[in-house]
């Protein structure tokens, strides 16, 4: 009677972890990050970058599409970092920004994600709008405050 009821624990437990296994990998948004082109590998956040007042307050007018007028992130990422357009990644969790590598998040702002909204942005922006307008959205995932990227996990 013991051997059965503990054989059966057993297989109880199992199939929790199953269960939960295939839940956790079900979760796309957590599904592996592409891994960053060759040419994107070397590309790093300017010194002192994410933290520059004045690369702020420039990353923040381009995001707000005020300096080059066709580009427009809050448009679909929302001017607070709250997504306006369906499926635009919430970029306020740090959940989602603590995996990206400055490289990772130069090369989908540059050049967009296939298939999406998230379009290129490279020839529109320079390397140095680009490299602002990250640090700007880095601070959604950081209660508005500027901040080093030092919670990012591989
Ligand atoms: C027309 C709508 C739109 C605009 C404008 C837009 N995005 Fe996106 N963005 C999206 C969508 C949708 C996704 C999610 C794509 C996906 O992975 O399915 C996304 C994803 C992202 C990601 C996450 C990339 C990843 O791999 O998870 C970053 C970073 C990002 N956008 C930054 C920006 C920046 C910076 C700008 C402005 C220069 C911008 N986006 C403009 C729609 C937009």
């Amino acid at each position: 009677m013991i051997r059965r009821a503990v054989g059966l624990s057993v297989v109880v437990a199992g199939c929790a972890l199953i269960v939960s296994g295939g839940m956790a990998s079900a979760g796309d948004d957590m599904a592996p990050l592409a891994p960053v082109p060759a040419e994107y590998a070397d590309k790093h956040m300017p010194p002192g970058g994410w933290t520059d007042a004045k690369a702020l307050e420039e990353g923040k007018k381009i995001y707000l599409g005020e300096v080059v007028t066709d580009i427009n992130c809050g448009s679909c990422h929302g001017e607070d970092g709250k997504p306006k357009k369906k499926g635009a990644r919430d970029l306020r969790d740090p959940k989602n920004t603590s995996r990206y590598s400055d490289s990772y998040w130069f090369w989908r702002v540059s050049e967009g994600i296939p298939k999406t909204k998230m379009k290129a942005n490279k020839g529109k922006l320079t390397e140095e709008q680009i490299w602002k307008v990250i640090a700007y959205q880095h601070m959604f995932s950081h209660d508005g405050k500027p901040s080093e990227h030092t919670d990012y996990k591989p």
